[in-house]
């Protein structure tokens, strides 16, 4: 089926919050932000602007008559700047005006009065100063340190991975107004819309019922939208309070790049240990996270980084610590993987260089320390029907794995100004959030009169095409049409308590709670049509919108069935609650069962530089994906391929850099950039494994949205492969993203 939003995307017709009607009355709100990384605040002169036509108020800190305080994990982030400021890009006032030209020419107007303070840019300097956002974790298993004697080869290490942008094509966005006494309703390009509505009542001083949050669609989020739109939400929704007229705010792209934070730079030190048949005895690592200047997401995406770090591998001895470190650059927050990528990145660094120092191809290593079949993950959980041997099995069927191998050694010895290099990437991905209670969710099913059905739920469609497969689920539970099902806004006050649409597990969540409403409402119906026809319930079946009585069509069709029950008085709407079962996870102890089931994949990559300028493409990404019993192949093939491309950006071209004083230097798209059509690899193939998928998907069929985002790590390696072949004496560093110039200087060094 069809993503249902396609027509109305390439029409223009799709409606996001900047396209929402205006209210008569709409104010226009800009924000002033800290034009430092640190520092005191001595004060704001805002005389200036306050004096220019059309601007209706200024607000600051001062003006929130709740609290200061949006802060979703630890309570550690204020709305408005408050004394001090922490990073470039803070917010400091809001400014509102008659029309959106005159509030920036007004936030131009203000100065603040800052006293610059040394700020910290790095992540191992803020550590080492003990800044650090929450306690370090660690994660073990087996004895790593008795590990060592048994090692053959021991190597050791360092890495680093940057940040990412991500570019969601609509900015952050909010618009609010009044409803009656008080009562504010949002408008917000959020992912969690119980987040804004919590955070917003927090700043209003009011209690959450008297917030009502709507989210129709996002023009994507990709994780910078998980926590990181509360504040343009609760200032939206201030100023509607205070001045009691609707505002709205947009940030501008370079507004947006500079204020909002990004995937986390991580700096790692490893040490693996081998035996002689190349089995990884011992892994031990030290990540620094750069969280920026709040917790944001920060300790759950540390917690996911450690989830992953030894990513489809079994290591019997390992122990990895990982700090988050406060630093003065916006608090950096979700990003597809949810710090997954970071930490898998560090364990293919290490096996890369163990590759590199025993003079072999990393596959050797990789193979050999597949995860199987009951082996125990670093965190306690049992790993059960293990695919990533299956995909290494049929990737070799489907691509020839040895043959590309060969090929590529070829192509190296015929032509002396290209070279080609090539890399395995499996990935594992646990699917759940790691936090228990988010994995709950709700679905709210009305069947109308005339036999059509409205579903709303909490998830947040933002271009992944959650809300088709909850249409899709709707359609199939109740076996009508799906032409007959709509998916309503996301809003708060149908779906209360919603967790954030994140964890790529919104359609599993969602999906699960709309197919329990489905089923009951079809029992229910099935009933109506036993009573109707005279005939025992159980002989009842509701199949393409017509009753089946002992697997034989009766006269009965699903509209008129409906109409009937209605005028029966039967009750034509269901909710439905669902909470995973079985995942656990112990804090203290770092053990437990906190996935639902893994996703597996691997991606076998092909890059080609030119060795006089050092300028790249990817030739093949040729992958074989888990989707278990996939609902519906089109989307899950554009996340594959989406996320592909922004995995390959963040290990390639996608450079997030600051200056030593912490102002964002990369806060355009001239200056930062992305993977286009032009840098697409040549060619993408995706074959999926065969399997059932497991029953805590929905129906079998896996979570998506992050996973295959890790095939691009396969990109680092496969570049450092090819500059191998061209420069001999290389020797690797884990640095990426491995941009033109680095893979320039590389070839030459
Ligand atoms: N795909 C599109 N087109 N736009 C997005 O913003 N976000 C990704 C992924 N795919 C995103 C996307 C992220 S970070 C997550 S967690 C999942 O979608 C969330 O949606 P799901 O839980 O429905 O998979
Ligand atoms: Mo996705 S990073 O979990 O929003």
């Amino acid at each position: 089926m069809k993503n249902i939003d396609s027509i109305s995307h390439v029409t223009g017709r799709s409606l996001y919050v900047d396209d929402i009607p205006v209210r008569t009355g709409t104010l226009y709100g800009a924000v002033f932000a800290s034009p430092v990384a640190h520092g005191i605040v001595h004060g704001l002169d805002v005389s200036k602007a306050e004096k220019i036509n059309g601007v209706e108020a200024i607000l600051t800190a001062a003006d929130i008559p709740g609290e200061n305080q949006i802060g979703g994990i630890i309570p550690d982030e204020v709305l408005f700047a408050d004394g001090k400021v922490e990073f470039n890009g803070q917010p400091m006032a809001l400014v509102v005006a008659r029309d959106e030209l005159t509030a920036r020419k007004a936030v131009a107007a203000i100065k603040a009065d800052i006293e610059a303070l040394e700020p910290v840019t790095d992540a191992r300097e803020a550590c080492e100063k003990d800044m650090l956002l929450v306690p370090p974790s660690t994660f073990q298993t087996g004895d790593v340190e008795s590990a060592w004697d048994q090692c053959a080869h021991i190597f050791k290490g360092r890495t680093e991975s940057g940040g990412q942008e991500h570019l969601y094509i609509e900015m952050q966005g909010s618009y609010a107004y009044l409803m009656e006494n008080g009562h504010v309703k949002i408008r917000s390009s959020t992912q969690g819309p119980t987040h804004v509505q919590k955070a917003a009542a927090n700043v209003l001083g009011i209690a959450m019922h008297q917030v009502e949050v709507d989210v129709t669609r996002l023009g994507g989020g990709f994780g910078g939208k998980e926590d990181q739109a509360t504040a343009y939400a609760c200032m939206a929704a201030l100023a509607a309070t205070k001045l009691e007229k609707p505002v709205k705010i947009i940030l501008h792209r370079m507004d947006d790049m500079r204020m909002t934070g990004k995937r986390h730079p991580y700096s790692a030190d490893y040490v693996i240990g081998l035996s002689k048949d190349l089995k990884i005895l011992a892994y031990k690592a030290t990540f620094y996270q750069n969280g920026g200047a709040a917790a944001d997401l920060s300790p759950a995406i540390l917690d996911r980084s450690l989830f992953h770090s030894t990513n489809t591998y079994y290591i019997p001895n390992s122990k990895v610590t990982a700090y988050s470190c406060k630093t003065n650059l916006p608090p950096n927050t979700a990003f597809r993987g949810f710090g997954g990528p970071q930490g898998m990145f560090i364990i293919e660094s290490a096996i890369a260089k163990a590759a590199h120092e025993l003079n072999m191809p990393a596959r050797m290593i990789q193979q050999k320390n597949f995860l199987k079949e009951g082996d125990h993950f670093q965190y306690g959980q049992v790993a059960k029907n293990v695919n990533i041997g299956k995909c290494y099995q049929r990737a070799d069927e489907e691509y020839h794995i040895a043959r590309i191998e060969k090929d590529v050694e070829k192509f190296n010895e015929a032509n002396q100004w290209r070279k080609q290099g090539m890399a395995l990437m499996p990935i594992c991905f646990g699917i759940s959030f790691t936090n228990k209670s988010m994995n709950q969710a709700r679905s709210l099913v009305h069947v109308y009169q005339d036999g059509s059905v409205g579903v709303s739920t909490g998830a947040i469609e933002m271009g992944q095409g959650v809300n088709t497969k909850i249409l899709q689920v709707a359609a199939r539970t109740l076996s009508i049409s799906p032409d007959k099902v709509k998916v309503e806004t996301t809003n708060t006050t149908r779906v209360s308590n919603t967790s954030p649409t994140a964890a790529s597990s919104g359609a599993d969540l969602n999906g699960k709670a709309t197919e329990m409403a489905c089923k009951q409402l079809a029992k229910r119906l099935r009933r109506t049509a036993a009573t109707l026809l005279s005939e025992k319930p159980a002989n009842i079946t509701l199949q393409d919108e017509q009753v089946f009585v002992n697997g034989v069509k009766s006269q009965l069709c699903w509209t008129e069935l409906v109409k009937k029950a209605h005028l029966d008085r039967v009750c034509l709407t269901e909710q439905g609650h669902y909470a995973t079962p079985m995942v656990d996870f112990d804090k203290e102890k770092s053990k437990g069962h906190p996935f639902a089931y893994h996703v597996y994949g691997l991606a076998v990559v092909v890059a080609e530089i030119d060795c006089l300028r050092g300028n790249y493409h990817f030739e093949k990404v040729l992958m074989v994906h888990d989707f278990g019993n996939s609902m519906n192949h089109s989307i899950d093939m554009g996340q594959v391929e989406g996320a592909l491309a922004q995995g390959l950006g963040w290990m390639s071209m996608e450079e997030v850099a600051y200056d030593k004083e912490g102002k964002l230097l990369s806060n355009n798209l001239s200056t930062y950039k992305i993977p286009d059509i032009y840098s697409a690899p040549r060619e993408v193939q995706c074959v999926p494994l065969p399997t059932k998928g497991p029953k805590e998907a929905i129906l079998r069929s896996k979570a998506v949205g992050e996973p295959p985002l890790m095939y691009g790590i396969g990109g680092y390696f496969a570049l450092q492969n090819a500059i191998k072949a061209f420069n001999p004496d290389h020797v690797p560093d884990f640095n990426a993203p491995m941009t033109m110039e680095k893979v320039l200087m590389r070839l030459y060094q």
